[in-house]
């Protein structure tokens, strides 16, 4: 992994050896993670990778079985009280009362961190402006979209103007514009010096994002680094493509061959053709550019290991 050392100070965020169980899952397998002060970590993984369980770890609220994680210079199981003065966090699912309208949700956590009412109330609108709900504030939450409810869920976040930032999956489930939007908030946080851990499913969300991007699956790191370095190393593009016949399979092979790098490999999808054959598919990584007869040409994808079957 490389490591980003900042200023030469100590990472806002140390992770060692980091363990954590539920029963028989083994949800972190020992992840390191090291962020430097004022930069972007992408953790990035598929269901079920350990994200989550190692965001709430970061933030306190869940204890690890073995390793160690450090906050801005505070250990988050000996000193998580420190550790939570620190950081914000905006969770998976948005953690906002429904109930109440956007300005009450904001004020309410103003309150909680011991701002006096002028100044509660002052961040609210500050922060209700920034994040475009200046028009909704006075409305109850409920009655906001999924889009307007994670912002105001960030907006909660950033009350206590944390140095340190966690989010987890910050754009899961928004439109396209809603995604851009939520990019642009998340640039301008970075801009002012926030640290920031951000976990997504999307490559490109990372590579958007993130100074460093730290791959995990079963709660290991399966790679590290700059989006560049990452993509290098995945290779070049992927063509995928169907062979409708089964017959024609080493054909296709023998056809494909000499435009990858690799091996092809064919696998088969659950997926029946049209008169309920099963479809066989052939992968290669392609450094060559894409070829006549591909049905699909895409980019790598996080997960995807080009010339292997999944
Ligand atoms: N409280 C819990 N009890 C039991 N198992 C859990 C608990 N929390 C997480 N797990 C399991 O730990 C593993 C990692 O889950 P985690 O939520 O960290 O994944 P994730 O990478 O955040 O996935 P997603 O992208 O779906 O949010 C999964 O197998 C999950 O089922
Ligand atoms: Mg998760």
């Amino acid at each position: 992994m490389s490591q980003f050392n900042g200023a030469g100070g100590q990472p806002a965020i140390l992770v060692e050896g980091l363990t954590k169980s539920f029963g028989e899952v083994r949800a972190l397998r020992g992840i390191d993670l090291s962020v430097p002060s004022g930069t972007v970590l992408g953790l990035l993984g598929p269901n079920g990778a350990g994200k989550t369980t190692a965001v709430r770890i970061l933030t306190t609220l869940l204890r690890p079985d073995g390793g160690r994680a450090v906050v801005e210079g505070h250990d988050v199981v000996r000193e998580a009280a420190a550790v939570r003065r620190s950081i914000g966090l905006a969770g998976q699912s948005a953690a906002i009362q429904e109930e109440l309208t956007g300005r009450e949700n904001l004020e309410i956590i103003g309150r909680l961190y011991h701002l006096s009412r002028p100044e509660t109330r002052s961040r609210a609108t500050e922060l209700l402006a920034q994040f475009g709900l200046a028009d909704a504030a006075d409305r109850t939450a409920k009655t906001y979209s999924g889009g307007m409810q994670r912002r105001l869920d960030l907006a909660a976040s950033l009350v206590g103007r944390p140095r340190v930032l966690f989010l987890d999956e910050p754009t899961t489930g928004l439109d396209p514009r809603g995604r851009l939007g939520m990019w642009d908030i998340i640039r301008s946080l970075v801009a002012g010096g926030t640290t920031l851990l951000l976990t997504t499913q999307y490559l490109d969300e990372a590579d958007e994002l993130a100074d460093e991007i730290v791959v995990i699956d079963h709660g290991l790191v399966i790679a590290a680094g700059t989006s560049e370095e990452l993509k290098n190393r995945i290779g070049g593009d992927v063509i995928e493509f169907t062979v409708p016949n089964w017959g024609r399979v080493a054909d296709a092979v023998a056809a494909i061959k000499p435009i990858g790098e690799g091996e092809p490999h064919g696998r088969s999808r659950d997926r029946r053709g049209q008169r309920g054959r099963r479809i066989p598919r052939l992968r290669c990584a392609d450094r060559g550019g894409a070829r006549a007869g591909c049905r699909e040409h895409r980019e790598p994808r996080a997960g995807a290991t080009p010339a292997v079957a999944r």
